[in-house]
Parts: C-alpha cells; sequence; structure tokens
C-alpha cells in the first residue's frame, strides 16, 4: 500500500506548490488534461532542455526541427494513420462504458461468469460498474482528433490533430537533406504536441489526451539497423540512470512478435516502476526499428497523388518491380555518394513522452523523512532538472540583510533560475524550497556585514557551509555542474 499513498502524495503536492493543476479547473476541470503552474513549467523545460542537450546539441549526426501540428490529411493517409489508428473497444450494455478490450480484466470466475451470447469477452468484467461478460461486439475506435480549416462550407477541409510528432519529420526528410551537409547515418529530432482521443486515460499525467513527444527519427543504411537500435537503447536508458532515475525502477521490455506495430520489425520499451496500485511497469518510452515502412509509403502517397495518377495512371497496373524502380528515383531515396548507390534508408526511432518522463522524474526525486520529530518531504532532482537553483533568503528584514541578498538575487539570477524570498521563519523558507526540489538555499545573515559571507545549505545532506560572496557563483556553477 505504500506506494499507493506515494501516488496520491505526489498528486498532492503537485497541486499545493504549482507543479500541475486540472485543467480548466475553475469550471469544474476537463478529464484528462492537466496544465503545468510556475514550478512544472520550469521542471518541464529543463527536461526538454536536457533531451534536446543529449540528443541533438552533443552529437554532429542529429539536427533539429519543429513541424506544424496540422498537416495535409495525405500525410495521414499515407502513413496508416487515417485508416488503422484505432483502439479495439467494447462497450458495456449495463452502464455503457466503453473500455479498450485488451484492458478488460478477467472476471473472478472467468469465462463461466458472463451470460450467454457475450462473445469472447464473457469472462471479462467491466471496470467500471462491475457487470461481468455484458458486453457489445468488439469495435474499432478511432484515435484521431478531427479538426477543419477554412472559412467556406464548401472548400473546407478536415484535418487530423497529429497523433505523433514523427510524420513531420518524414515528410520534412527531402528538405533537411537539400538544405543541410547531413550524410547518412543521421537522424532528425524534435519535441512538440501530440493528441490522441484515448479511450481510457490513465492516472494523473501518465496518458493523456494531449501530450508532448520528443522523438528522434535516425536514418542508416539497410543492413545497419541492429546496430543502430543497439546504440539507441543504451544511449536512452542511460539518459534516464544520468538524470537520477534509480537504477531499480528502470527496465527495457522487448516485444513480442505479434504486439509489434505494422511498420515496426523490432521494438523495446523502457519501462518505469509507477507507484500505480502496489506498482507497475508501464510505459516510458519506446525505441522502434520503423525499416523503411514510412519513407516508402510517403514516396507512394506522393506518386498517388493527383499529379502523379495523372502522369502514370492507374496505381494498380503498376508491377512491383517497377514501383520499385521508381522508388529508387524517387524524393525520398537516398543517394549514397561513398557506395555510390541509392536506397530508402531504414529508421531507428526513440520516441520519448515528456509529460510521461515529468511523471516519472517527480516520483524518483520524492521522499520523505523524519527530521528532528517532523516529516521533512523532498525533492531530490537532479540539478538539472530541479526548478530553482538556488532560494535566496535574508534571515531578517533587518540591518540592510534584504539590500544585501537582492543584490546577490540579481548576480546569479541571469545564470541559475533563482528565487527571492523574506517572508516567514527561515525553517519554513527551507522547507519550501526542499519541496520544490532546489538544490541550494542561501542566506544572508547578521554576520555577513562583517564577513562578506553567507550560509549555503545544501538540500539532501542539509549541510550548511560559509560561503564568501564574491563566490558564491563560482561555487553553485560547480557543485550544479552547471
Ligand atoms: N512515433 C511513435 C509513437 O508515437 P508511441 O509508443 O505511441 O509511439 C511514444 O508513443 C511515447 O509517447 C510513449 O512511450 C509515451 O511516453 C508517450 N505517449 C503516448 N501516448 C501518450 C498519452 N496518451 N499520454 C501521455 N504520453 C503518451
Amino acid at each position: 500500500m505504500a506506494k499507493l499513498t506515494k501516488m496520491d502524495d505526489i498528486v498532492s503536492l503537485c497541486k499545493r506548490r504549482g507543479f500541475i493543476f486540472q485543467s480548466s479547473e475553475i469550471y469544474g476541470g476537463l478529464a484528462s488534461c492537466y496544465d503545468y503552474g510556475p514550478l512544472g513549467v520550469e521542471l518541464k523545460n529543463n527536461i526538454k532542455k536536457a533531451w534536446w542537450k543529449s540528443v541533438v546539441q552533443m552529437r554532429d549526426d542529429v539536427v533539429g526541427l519543429d513541424c506544424s501540428i496540422l498537416m495535409h490529411p495525405l500525410v495521414w493517409k499515407a502513413s496508416g494513420h487515417a485508416d488503422h489508428f484505432s483502439d479495439l473497444v467494447a462497450e458495456c450494455r449495463k452502464c455503457n462504458t466503453r473500455t479498450r478490450v485488451d484492458q478488460l480484466k478477467d472476471a473472478p470466475g472467468g469465462a463461466a461468469a458472463g451470460p450467454a451470447g457475450a462473445g469472447d469477452l464473457g469472462g471479462k468484467v467491466c471496470p467500471s460498474c462491475g457487470t461481468a461478460g455484458n458486453f457489445t461486439q468488439p469495435m474499432p475506435f478511432k484515435l484521431m482528433f478531427e479538426t477543419s480549416m477554412g472559412a467556406n462550407r464548401e472548400d473546407a477541409m478536415t484535418l487530423y490533430l497529429r497523433p505523433e510528432t514523427a510524420q513531420g519529420i518524414f515528410a520534412n526528410f527531402r528538405n533537411v537533406l537539400d538544405t543541410t551537409r547531413v550524410k547518412i547515418p543521421f537522424g532528425i529530432a524534435q519535441i512538440g504536441k501530440s493528441f490522441r482521443n484515448e479511450v481510457t486515460t490513465k492516472a494523473f499525467i501518465f496518458r493523456t489526451r494531449e501530450f508532448e513527444q520528443a522523438e528522434l527519427e535516425f536514418f542508416c543504411e539497410p543492413g545497419t539497423d541492429e546496430n543502430w537500435f543497439g546504440h539507441w537503447k543504451e544511449q536512452r536508458f542511460n539518459w534516464y540512470l544520468d538524470l537520477g532515475i534509480k537504477k531499480e525502477n528502470l527496465r527495457f521490455r522487448e516485444h513480442e512478435k505479434d504486439e509489434l506495430a505494422h511498420y515496426a520489425k523490432g521494438c523495446a520499451d523502457i519501462e518505469y516502476l509507477f507507484p500505480f496500485g502496489s506498482g507497475d511497469w508501464q510505459e516510458l518510452e519506446g525505441i522502434a526499428n520503423r525499416t523503411d515502412y514510412d519513407l516508402r509509403q510517403h514516396q507512394r502517397g506522393i506518386r498517388t497523388s493527383n499529379s502523379w495518377q495523372e502522369s502514370k495512371g492507374d496505381l494498380s497496373k503498376v508491377t512491383l518491380r517497377e514501383e520499385e524502380a521508381d522508388y529508387m528515383k524517387g524524393p525520398l531515396s537516398y543517394y549514397d555518394e561513398e557506395k555510390k548507390g541509392r536506397y530508402i534508408p531504414y529508421v531507428i526511432e526513440p520516441s520519448a513522452g515528456i509529460d510521461r518522463s515529468t511523471l516519472a522524474f517527480l516520483v524518483d526525486a520524492y521522499d520523505e523523512e523524519e527530521v528532528r520529530g517532523e516529516t521533512r518531504n523532498v525533492l531530490r532532482f537532479s540539478p538539472a532538472l530541479a526548478p530553482v537553483k538556488a532560494g535566496i533568503f535574508p534571515l531578517t528584514n533587518k540591518e540592510g540583510m534584504p539590500q544585501t541578498a537582492r543584490n546577490l538575487y540579481n548576480s546569479l539570477r541571469g545564470r541559475f533560475n533563482c528565487f527571492y524570498d523574506e517572508k516567514g521563519a527561515i525553517g519554513r523558507r527551507y522547507r519550501r524550497q526542499d519541496e520544490a526540489g532546489t538544490p541550494f538555499c542561501i542566506t544572508v545573515d547578521g554576520q555577513t556585514a562583517q564577513d562578506q559571507a553567507v550560509t549555503v545549505r545544501e538540500r539532501d545532506s542539509m549541510v550548511q557551509t560559509r560561503v564568501a560572496l564574491d563566490q558564491v557563483k563560482n561555487y553553485l556553477s560547480e557543485k550544479l555542474g552547471l
């Protein structure tokens, strides 16, 4: 039960301290949509920065991109999402709740529990009202949100909110090739919002209908894909560890052949032990070998669009061999100068959820301890992720202390995100920063005017050190590693 308490504690801390709020709360809230408050937006921005630094900034072989959320509907036709991106759901005949078939739990007593006529779901139970085996036939439920573009009804176009950022990368593959000096192997990275009309949403920000993804499409020569798959699995796993996630809470799960997405040759999930129920391993990030599926589909997509049909006629009459020859001449093929040959690149895709990793970083950092008979709540964030790096306080509002503390604050804030606070007992100010995950608190006291030094308190050990005022910036840089 301890794990369950922990999740509740995190949700309550997130609200109390302004990390995460329910969307539209003043109107009663909008289910499964969340807003990031002042501390939450800093945390999330730091996670995105850390991802970008590791995947783009520190590599010679990856470039960035920021695509629009709305794309031409043919993109989703070619990618397969328009026809296949759905969940199989069944509706409970008693309470009309729709549930994903793969998430229905067995009724106690198994298959015998359901009434006659409930089909394959006779032994399953409705998670909402508890009725066993009284479901409609399973049916596909489309996950993409539709919207329409254009002011005039006659020429308005039905569009989709993107369900993944990846397709914007494939659609820009040629643009990036033509405008940069990248050569295969190379990757294109993007962070942005995605939308899915999820049937079942889950546990706070774990599964929502609007969420942020950090995706890399890494293009490589066919035959080298297995090596790159291994490379990215290792890189991405270590990224979480380097940012402080405990090793015992992280693992890989390789997908079985029958659960692979239609485009994937292989897939491994990085899973985190979330505190749902008594502990639940759930996907944090997927790393997939997407082969040449997407580029081929788009090449085919461009050809079947009007201009190509006019020049080539009926696609069904084009033989596979002709099509293959065409692919090799097409805009999404790649001419390898060194090999003097053309191919459609394979793609390795590490795809992370920013909201989901924000939850994992919060859960992993959360700690409670007894200090002098009181409970101390502390978020032990790694320095790179901490929303605020230093809290700066005058001990009292007298003897020039606020002025000195403000001067120090102004000299540090250009370099680190800092927080100035002069209200309340110093112990309480420390506790507030512990709950925000601030690694250092700096106090200007009565002694400062004499020795030109301040007290620096470290969050995890609570050890206090005297540091010269003119050395504080260097001290923090060194300790934070920033
Ligand atoms: N382009 C591949 C792709 O989108 P995915 O496994 O569907 O693959 C990748 O999603 C990651 O995006 C997941 O591992 C998860 O972290 C995040 N994600 C997916 N759906 C989500 C949702 N409804 N809410 C929050 N995060 C989600």
